[in-house]
């Protein structure tokens, strides 16, 4: 009689070859195939429209050059705090804003731009609104008051988004 189909609940996959071990790195390069197919079709598609230069054409909205060109630490903070409820570009139109009662300051306001101080400006950063008499739905970022640099290069972000 055939030792792997003696009893039934037996596990027929032994023996040399085919053991689930084989099984698993099978089925787990059959899918790795499938996900580089995907990641070839996305990048088709996202090159096929590229976008024109300029604020907000179609429906990409276009960082502002200033994020990139200043860069580093400052700029991850920029796209992955402010940026939520200030826009992409400061304009105030951030996702995370959508339902405040209080809409975000449109940081590219060039009216606003001459009437605010640098130093004001890291006193919202970092203190959030209540530091300058403003809503608390403008956070504090109180890990940033002892990062000079990066609160320098936020401040230049900032006048750049003018
Ligand atoms: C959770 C949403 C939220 C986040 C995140 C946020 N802000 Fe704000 N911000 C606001 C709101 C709302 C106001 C307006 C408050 C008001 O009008 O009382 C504001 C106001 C401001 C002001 C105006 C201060 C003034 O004197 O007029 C500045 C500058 C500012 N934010 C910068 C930033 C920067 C830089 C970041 C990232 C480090 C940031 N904000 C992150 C919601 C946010």
């Amino acid at each position: 009689m055939n030792p792997g189909l003696k009893k039934w609940g037996t596990p027929i996959l032994e023996g040399p070859g085919l053991c689930p071990h084989d099984v698993t790195a099978f089925v787990s390069k059959r899918r790795v195939r499938w996900l580089a197919f995907g990641l070839a079709v996305l990048m088709v598609l996202s090159c096929s429209g590229t976008p024109e230069p300029g604020r907000g054409s179609g429906s990409i909205i276009q960082e502002p050059k200033i994020v990139a060109s200043i860069g580093g630490e400052a700029a991850e903070v920029f796209r992955s705090r402010c940026a939520t409820c200030h826009g992409t570009t400061g304009r105030g139109d951030g996702l995370a804003a959508k339902s405040f009662p209080v809409k975000p300051r449109d940081l590219s306001d060039s009216n606003w731009q001459a009437r605010v101080t640098d130093e004001r400006i890291r006193r919202a950063i970092i203190g959030g609104g209540p530091a300058v008499g403003m809503s608390p739905l403008m956070t504090a970022n109180p890990d940033l008051a002892d990062k000079k640099s990066v609160m320098d290069d936020l401040v230049l972000i900032i006048r750049g988004l003018n």
